[in-house]
């Protein structure tokens, strides 16, 4: 009798123990967050941490019942090392979603993984057009090239700016921002006189900037990717291109708040057009630009910010589906709608790319700090990459 009891309630415990790592296991979501943390890129993944995290501490780790586990892996930019990764996330940590991808090629390296193993692949940083064709497990919460290129041809034209030259980083990004910002230039009565691309690692821009000098435009429109804008600036003030009245312009890579701050005078007066400035004055922004220095003790960007929503697209997409990952997760992400740091956006159904209003910014002295301030808005920008 005594023995029986015993093994009762020895088996009690089993069972109980059984159930509860079983449960454990089943109420984990793991998100596999992949970017660039060393390298020509590394600010990329130091801002898409950071503010992936500072989501996380503000809104809780547990959601919709599932307690939200990030894993964080170093890509170095190298995209060979983004599938590797992004394979190894997907069959041994079984991952629930994918996220991050610094730069194009590993967001095109990773979809044919996100297909095949029905993963969601949230897209923080990456912006060639394309990218959300290639999956459609892929939604995109940071911006593309078209969108953000095209409004400052619009301005431009309309400013004075008849004859541009175009200097862009020569691969995906590059291409779209040379190609959207041509055909609208020219649409609206300008030409672009010369497109020059400079290789995507370790450019040098002397050569470049010295031709520019030569074909004397009204101003130099230059796409180059996050961290490679306070080189182009340095070397535009060496070649004494503002004072030859050339104006320079781009899209807000350039102008990245990341690096802005440090890159002096010679970046006051530039003009931008992107989705995201620091200095955008809604309360939603200031209250995350400050608990973002405090937490970092450095300022957000742009990709801040799309890891930022990124996360909350993971978070409110979960709770729809009330904790289901995969195609119903995708489904239920790529309708939502919510008010970001950087304003009102949503994700186009259709697409799964990201609808945002674009500013046009000039950097400004404020309170002793460069930043872009912006002085005109085009409101719910979709991607014209995809337009029919
Ligand atoms: C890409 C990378 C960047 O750093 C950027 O500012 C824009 C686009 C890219 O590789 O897609």
């Amino acid at each position: 009798m005594k023995k029986r009891s015993f093994l009762g309630a020895s088996a009690l415990a089993l069972v109980a123990a059984l159930g509860s790592t079983a449960v454990l296991a089943q109420d984990v979501f793991k998100v596999g967050l992949i970017v660039p943390m060393t390298g020509q890129q590394a600010t990329t993944g130091k801002q898409i941490e950071a503010a992936v995290k500072l989501y996380m501490a503000q809104n809780g780790d547990t959601v919709a019942g599932k307690k939200i586990q990030l894993i964080v892996k170093d890509d170095t930019s190298i995209p060979d090392v983004t599938k590797r990764l992004a394979q190894e996330l997907v069959v041994q940590d079984k991952v629930d979603v994918l996220a991050g991808m610094g730069i194009t090629p590993s967001a095109f390296a990773t979809a044919p993984i996100a297909t095949q193993s029905k993963t969601p692949l949230v897209v923080m940083a990456a912006a060639t057009s394309s990218i959300t064709l290639s999956s459609p497990f892929i939604v995109r919460t940071s911006m593309t090239l078209p969108q953000t290129s095209s409004p400052l041809a619009d301005w431009a034209a309309k400013n004075g700016i008849k004859k541009v030259v175009t200097l862009v980083s020569d691969y995906g990004p590059g291409i779209d921002a040379e190609k959207f910002f041509t055909a609208r230039l020219t649409a609206a009565g300008g030409t672009v006189v010369e497109s020059m691309r400079a290789p995507m690692r370790n450019p040098d821009f002397a050569p470049f900037l010295q031709k520019v000098r030569d074909l004397k435009p009204d101003a130099l429109f230059v796409f180059v990717p996050s961290g490679a804008g306070a080189a182009v600036m340095k070397q535009f003030q060496e070649r004494g291109m503002d004072k030859a009245g050339i104006k320079l312009i781009g899209t807000g890579d350039l102008t990245d708040d990341d690096q802005l701050n440090g890159m002096g005078d010679v970046a006051l007066g530039v003009v931008t057009s992107m989705q995201y400035s620091a200095y955008h004055p809604s309360a939603k922004n200031k209250a995350f630009v400050a608990a973002f220095k405090k937490a970092n003790g450095f300022r957000p960007n742009f990709f801040a910010v799309g890891g930022y929503d990124g996360m909350h697209v993971i978070y409110e997409g979960l709770k729809a589906t009330k904790g289901q990952g995969g195609e119903a997760l995708v489904n239920a992400m790529k309708n939502l709608k919510w008010e970001s740091p950087r304003g009102p956006v949503s994700l186009d159904p259709e697409t799964r790319d990201i609808v945002q209003n674009i500013y046009l910014s000039k950097v400004e002295r404020k309170d002793g700090e460069l930043y872009n301030v912006e002085f005109d808005v085009i409101k719910d920008v979709k991607d014209p990459g995809k337009a029919k």
